[in-house]
């Protein structure tokens, strides 16, 4: 492609996630989006993949539906003039550190939230993740066809909770049973909630161009009040703001009875970013119109099929255009690679693709090459986009070889799943024992599972809980600070840091130690 053709596919790109606690309605919100984009024809197309229990004990049995669960990691489809990339951020079991890298990826985030349970814990972490990254975050008030919370309330603990200016698109006129509409105010029309979509454009003043029955109902003049408290009192709609992810619009529906979803896509759709620049270590910025390709590593996915032993590295290109059989330098190694086994990601099916651009996400058949972080590159000059984040575990875990004469393959097979960032590995400081750390549950069973499957070792792994992680300078470092409530560890790069028991034992160490500086990851 020419430049100019570049430029056009490149503005074309929308590449975002959805994030949510689980159960708020993030699989069925996507689904109704795949069904406008007309890549699936029925409902319940992504569900099925749901259903498959995603339970600890049926790992295996996952993994045989493994075809499904890869393809589904990034969905894309074509709407109205855009081209939509959706990339799935696992939550329940299978929550994890990709789950968070994947934000790392993409340009903007949706935030699906159940009206009747308000900010729970999971969004609560995802969000802080876009925040820190500076996207726009959109929110999706879920599940209006049920009693929820009042909507003032609901945009209030944005503002509270998560400490985001908040700015309604729409505003509901009922909730549950008694749900009549949508005051959409950014298109100054009522959105019916009628069988068939139906909308009332509203004139100048906000009256109804024709009339309506609803409009002697009391909920409707109680939505009509509170919007226009919120006009007077609440925040003013910024499009800077909502670039700079400080002001999020945020939109009432019910995913279920797409009720209200394709009014959020329309409008998000007007307001989310293209495929944004780049930073690099040495800070040049790399725009995604740049004529040379360039991108990084953010996901490995292992098969777990001992028999195929390929991974497939999730790539997201950040400039330029990607052709199958490109030569690439992998930067790390400055090692040359020619990408000709690639894939494409759609609801159901996997296709070799052949051209790709700034935006879109490809995967990449991996026979040991890629890490996550690394940056590939086919121009003159060498490029390294900056490190992705350490995320700070909170679930850790002893771990040993079962049978002490295979060292060798126990300690080959730890550097390689930390290096290729399935958990994170720290040390007892005095006794150098191994000790995992993970953001869910689900990267230890992984980790167990592989470690004798494709090392051929057996690990004993002994659960050490929850623990809150906290890194110490190490100049103000005295060993005898560490005590069973605050295990004094080093993690891979020999920086220490304490597992504190709880908040109580981190508090109870700040009292003591007024001075010491405790620092978090993200
Ligand atoms: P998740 O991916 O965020 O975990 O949530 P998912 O879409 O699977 O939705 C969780 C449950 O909430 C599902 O019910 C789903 O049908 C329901 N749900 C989603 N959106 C809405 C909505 O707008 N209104 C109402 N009333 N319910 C909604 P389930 O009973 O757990 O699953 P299923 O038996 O319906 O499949």
């Amino acid at each position: 492609m020419n430049q100019s053709e570049l430029e056009t596919a490149v503005n074309k790109r929308r590449t975002f996630a959805i994030i949510s606690h689980p159960d708020a309605g993030k699989t069925t919100i996507t689904e109704q989006l795949l069904l406008f984009g007309g890549v699936v024809r029925e409902a319940g197309t992504v569900k099925a993949r749901k259903t498959g229990n995603y339970a600890k004990s049926d790992w295996m049995e996952i993994e045989k539906k493994r075809g499904i669960s890869v393809t589904s990691s990034v969905m894309q489809f074509d709407y109205h003039d855009k081209r939509i990339n959706i990339l799935d951020t696992p939550g329940h079991e299978d929550f994890s550190e990709d789950t968070y890298r994947t934000l790392m990826a993409v340009d903007s985030a949706v935030m699906v939230i159940d009206s009747a349970k308000g900010i729970e814990p999971q969004t609560k972490k995802l969000f802080q993740i876009c925040k820190m990254r500076g996207i726009p975050i959109f929110t999706f008030m879920n599940k209006l066809d049920r009693d929820g919370r009042e909507p003032l309330e609901l945009v209030n603990e944005l503002e509270e909770v998560l400490g985001i200016n908040a700015y309604p698109m729409n505003w509901p006129i009922g909730m549950g049973k008694g749900l009549k509409g949508l005051y959409d105010i950014y298109n100054n029309r009522i959105e019916l909630h009628t069988d068939k979509p139906k909308f009332i454009d509203l004139d100048d003043e906000g009256n109804p161009v024709e009339s309506l029955d609803l409009m002697e109902d009391s909920i409707f003049s109680d939505a009509m009040m509170e919007v226009q408290l919120m006009k007077e009192a609440g925040n003013q709609f910024d499009h800077k703001k909502i670039e700079t992810g400080d002001l999020t619009p945020v939109f009432f529906g019910s995913a279920l009875t797409n009720f209200g979803v394709k009014t959020f896509l329309d409008a998000y759709l007007d307001f989310a970013p293209a495929p944004s620049s780049h930073v690099t270590e040495d800070e040049s910025v790399i725009k995604p119109n740049d004529s040379e390709f360039s991108g990084f590593v953010f996901k490995i996915q292992a098969n777990m099929n001992p028999n195929h032993r390929d991974r497939i590295a999730f790539l997201r290109i950040c400039s330029g255009e990607f052709d199958r059989g490109m030569d690439v330098t992998l930067t790390r190694s400055n090692k040359k690679i020619r990408l000709s086994n690639s894939t494409q990601f759609m609801a159901d099916t996997r296709e070799n693709v052949e051209t790709a651009v700034a935006g879109d996400i490809i995967g990449l058949y991996d026979t040991g090459n890629f890490q996550i972080g690394d940056t590939i590159y086919d121009g003159k000059k060498a490029v390294q986009f900056e490190k992705l984040p350490q995320f700070t575990p909170e679930l850790f875990m002893q771990v040993s070889a079962k049978n002490v004469m295979k060292q060798k393959s126990f300690h080959k097979g730890i550097q390689q799943l930390v290096q290729e960032g399935a958990v994170q590995l720290y040390s007892n400081y005095t006794t150098g024992d191994y000790i995992l750390g993970a953001v869910g549950q689900l990267q230890f069973e992984v980790f167990q599972f592989r470690m004798l499957n494709e090392y051929n070792s057996e690990v004993v792994m002994q659960p050490m809980g929850k623990k809150i992680a906290r890194w110490i300078n190490p100049d103000q470092l005295d060993e005898k600070m560490s005590s069973s409530r605050n295990l004094l560890v080093k993690d891979r790069f020999g920086e220490p840091l304490f597992l504190f028991e709880n908040q109580f034992a981190e508090r109870w160490f700040k009292d003591k130690y007024p001075n010491v500086e405790l620092t978090a990851k993200l």
